[in-house]
């Protein structure tokens, strides 16, 4: 298994194997995968886009990916979390959390290929040698795998039980310093 990342080009060319693994992995409803990708090309065009895909050797299938971008105010994630974070921590708190956050958008692996390291070397490749000095991202709270390698790679909770407009489950809104400080704890 490599990670490679992928150019914007390239992120928009594999659009729907990536739909199709989000698809798997979150046991999405059909329904979903349209709205899924009109904000997956939206991303594409945000400032310091970096996207990875998780490519199986031999057979060149991309079995997981993940990306991210810088979050900047305007991004609809950025703006209701920030309005989130202010009510309940104050302004000052957004500030330090969200001024120069690198927003980690969506990390996935295949059912057939969790719990081999994926995920992690995902994100810390995603993390590593970027300008800004928080990442953030959300996830259903719950006891899920995610929130369990969240944790270990050093996110806290910033956010629980958040309810994003629109409806839907609740919500943890996790964030962590840059780097990573689980970073160190396995090789990636
Ligand atoms: C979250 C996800 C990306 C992790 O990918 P992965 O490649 O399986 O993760 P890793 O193999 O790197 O595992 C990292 C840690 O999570 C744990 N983990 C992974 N899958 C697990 C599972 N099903 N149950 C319990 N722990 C699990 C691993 O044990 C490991 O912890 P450890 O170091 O203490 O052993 C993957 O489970 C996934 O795609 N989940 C569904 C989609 C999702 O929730 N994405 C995140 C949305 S925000």
């Amino acid at each position: 298994m490599s990670v490679t990342e992928l150019g914007r080009p390239a992120f928009l060319a594999n659009i729907d194997v990536q739909l199709e693994i989000y698809a798997a992995a979150m046991e999405a409803n059909p329904d979903e995968v349209p709205s899924r990708r009109a904000i997956m090309e939206r991303h594409s065009g945000n400032p310091g886009l970096r996207s990875l895909a998780a490519i199986e050797d031999g057979t060149g299938r991309i079995v997981g990916f993940a990306y991210g971008f810088r979050g900047v105010p305007g991004q609809w994630w950025h703006d209701v979390v920030w309005s989130g974070i202010v009510a309940t921590a104050g302004q000052a708190s957004a500030e330090a959390w969200l001024a120069s956050a690198l927003e980690i958008a969506e990390v996935h692996v295949h059912p057939e290929f969790q719990q081999r390291g994926i995920g992690r070397q995902m994100i810390l490749m995603l993390t590593a040698n970027r300008t800004e000095s928080t990442a953030v991202l959300s996830t259903r709270d719950a006891k899920t795998p995610a929130r369990h390698l969240y944790r270990q790679l050093g996110f806290a909770d910033l956010l629980t039980r958040f309810q994003f407009p629109g409806g839907g489950p609740p919500y943890a809104v996790m964030g962590a310093p840059l780097p990573l400080s689980g970073a160190a704890g396995k090789p990636a």
